[in-house]
């Protein structure tokens, strides 16, 4: 059973064609990062026009690495939120149009639930994947985290789950965006300042956990303005000094010390509230996905944490692709979840899981 992936909702687009829901025969992603970097975060008509331009020959090339013609497709698997609307409905449009046309069911993805399925795919000839052995086992406790989404999650069965807590202000990758913004690094911030914080020390600035009274929820907003009052600080400037002018004042050691310092507090953060879910749900597998899982102190600092060793998807399928969309596809049919009505499918940018 082969499900073609389509994946709009930000600004990569993709397109993936996987078997039977652990084989990925073929995977395609184009960014439109560069066009957004001038602009310091993702411009969304920008980003929806790069989708259009390109849409159409990912999926041509993703089915002809896959080896596999549209007759023998057994179903389209594509995000529909959220995310950005007029991301998402060029990928929603794209694959109504294919559905219809080529007369194959139609399965609709919430893009957040579909992050820790990447972890499920075990086979692939593509190069240059390193994928688990084996899929994780449930009950599965899945680390979201990602630019929009900061989130714990026990799913029961790949669509049961209960969503134990989530950000109550930005998403962790959202404060590395801001963090480095604030650094004068480049977007997006979390490969910029994980880059920069190897040459610094994380103990130079004591920044805040977030406590909350709830004991899986996150907080990142107070550690982003913690970094910018202690910069405002260092560079002998009060609070009202605008943030943008802030990385002028600064040395490339004081750079390096707040991007380590900052790093390490934000993942400390994620890891504590994590083992709090683990040690109270005993979870069978530990999951994390979303872009920020490609971070290599979170997966240090997490491994450390546990004896039941954390499972992560490949550093290419952390960030948005259209492989875990088609995968999560691909457990609704073989689920039988009912496929949606190719002529009335809608976009939900504000789709919560
Ligand atoms: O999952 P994703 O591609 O898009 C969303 O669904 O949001 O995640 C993008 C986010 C960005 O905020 C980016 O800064 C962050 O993931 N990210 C990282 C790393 N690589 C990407 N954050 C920390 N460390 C990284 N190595
Ligand atoms: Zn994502």
């Amino acid at each position: 059973m082969k499900i073609l992936g389509i994946e709009s909702s930000c600004d990569e687009t993709a397109a993936a064609v996987v078997e039977n829901g652990h084989t990925l025969l073929g995977n395609e992603v184009a960014s439109s990062i560069d066009l957004h970097k001038a602009y310091g975060g993702v411009v969304p008509e920008i980003a929806a026009r790069s989708h259009i331009e390109v849409i159409n020959p990912l999926i041509d090339a993703a089915l002809a690495t896959a080896n596999t013609d549209w007759s023998d497709v057994d179903g389209i698997a594509v995000t529909y939120g959220p995310g950005l609307g007029g991301s998402l409905l060029v990928g929603v449009l794209t694959a109504r149009t294919y559905a219809i046309t080529k007369k194959i069911p139609l399965y609709a993805v919430n893009h957040v639930q579909a992050h820790p399925f990447a972890t499920f795919l075990t086979d692939t000839l593509l190069p240059n994947y390193r994928l688990s052995a084996s899929p994780p086992s449930f009950p599965l406790l899945a680390l979201i985290v990602s630019g929009g989404h900061s989130q714990l999650v026990l799913f029961t069965t790949p669509f049961q789950y209960r969503v134990l807590g989530k950000t109550r202000d930005d998403a962790v990758g959202e404060a590395f965006d801001k963090v480095a913004k604030i650094l004068g690094l480049p977007y997006p911030g979390g490969p910029s300042v994980s880059q920069r914080a190897l040459d610094g020390n994380p103990r130079t600035y004591q920044l805040p956990v977030a406590q909350l009274d709830s004991p899986y929820d996150f907080s990142f907003s107070g550690l982003k303005t913690a970094v910018l009052r202690t910069l405002q600080a260092e560079a002998g400037k009060s609070y009202d000094f605008p943030s943008t002018k802030l990385s002028e004042l600064l040395n490339a050691s004081q750079i390096a010390n707040m991007a380590a310092s900052f790093q390490y507090t934000a993942v400390k953060t994620l890891v504590q509230t994590t083992k709090k879910a683990v040690s109270t749900f005993g979870p069978a597998s530990i999951v994390v996905a979303g872009g920020v899982a490609a971070n290599q102190e979170l997966r240090h600092q997490l491994n450390q944490a546990f004896a039941l060793q954390p499972i992560y998807p490949d550093i290419k399928l952390c960030t948005d692709n259209a492989a875990m969309i088609a995968t999560l596809g691909c457990l609704m049919r073989q689920h039988r979840k009912p496929p949606v009505d190719p002529y009335s499918l809608e976009a939900l940018p504000n789709l919560s899981m």
